[in-house]
């Protein structure tokens, strides 16, 4: 399973030393939470692209940066991530109208398509753009702020989305990817691997002040194989 950091518990003032401690760390590929005061219950505002274009200046064209969008408009601003230089945008299946328009835009646009889905939001709602899906973003928290408790009732779901991606691949169909998002850290991130998780996205469980990212991963990767 690999893990890609949430830089939303960084220090912003230091964000260009937090990427460069990640490459350093080996990680290649960051996880980029949008949220734009309005969507997310807590109504908390986070970066847009002017951000996010400078983390790709930084970081050069060899790290994937993916958006989880956590905005209402995303049917209408995702060019501006494009424009930014992200490779994958991920939207909210329950903000979207028109799921299978914007996953066909965005593949024109030369650019990768995923779904996120909340918590208590029903698989069903994504399994019929699947086929079309480079990944499957499941959430294990309420979407809105790094640092809350992992919600394990999400395993059904996880392992559903894992069942209906392999017979999609194994029918030669596209190789989506499952990701999982919130309150993972090094205790549980062997839990989610077993589950058929693809990537984890870690924010608090690396980026902290217990120990450098480097450290933190190396936590994490020591119980993964362990299991
Ligand atoms: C939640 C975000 C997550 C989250 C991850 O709204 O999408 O990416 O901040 O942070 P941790 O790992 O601290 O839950
Ligand atoms: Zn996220």
């Amino acid at each position: 399973m690999e893990i890609t950091p949430s830089i939303l518990t960084a220090d912003f003032t230091i964000l260009g030393e937090v990427l460069d401690d990640a490459l350093e760390a080996d990680i290649r590929w960051i996880h980029l939470d949008v949220m734009d005061g309005n969507w997310v219950v807590n109504r908390t505002i986070t970066f847009g692209p002017a951000l996010i274009r400078s983390i790709r200046n930084r970081l050069g064209d060899d790290v994937v940066l993916d958006c989880h969008l956590m905005i209402t408009n995303a049917e209408e601003t995702w060019s501006q991530y494009v424009d930014a230089g992200v490779n994958l945008v991920i939207a909210h299946i329950e903000a979207v109208q028109d799921p299978a328009a914007l996953i066909d835009s965005l593949h024109a646009a030369g650019v990768e398509a995923g779904l996120v889905l909340n918590p208590d939001t029903p698989v069903d709602m994504v399994l019929p753009y699947l086929p079309n899906l480079d990944l499957v973003l499941v959430m294990s928290v309420v979407p809105g702020k790094g640092g809350q408790s992992f919600m394990p009732e999400v395993e059904e779901k996880v392992r559903c989305f894992r069942k209906a991606i392999d017979q999609q691949i194994s029918g030669g169909g596209r190789q989506t990817r499952l990701m999982i998002d919130g309150g993972i850290k090094a205790h549980n991130a062997a839990q989610v691997a077993d589950w058929g998780v693809d990537i984890a996205v870690v924010g608090s469980g690396l980026i902290n002040d217990k120990g450098s990212i480097a450290e933190n991963l190396a936590e994490i990767h020591a119980e993964l194989d362990q299991s």
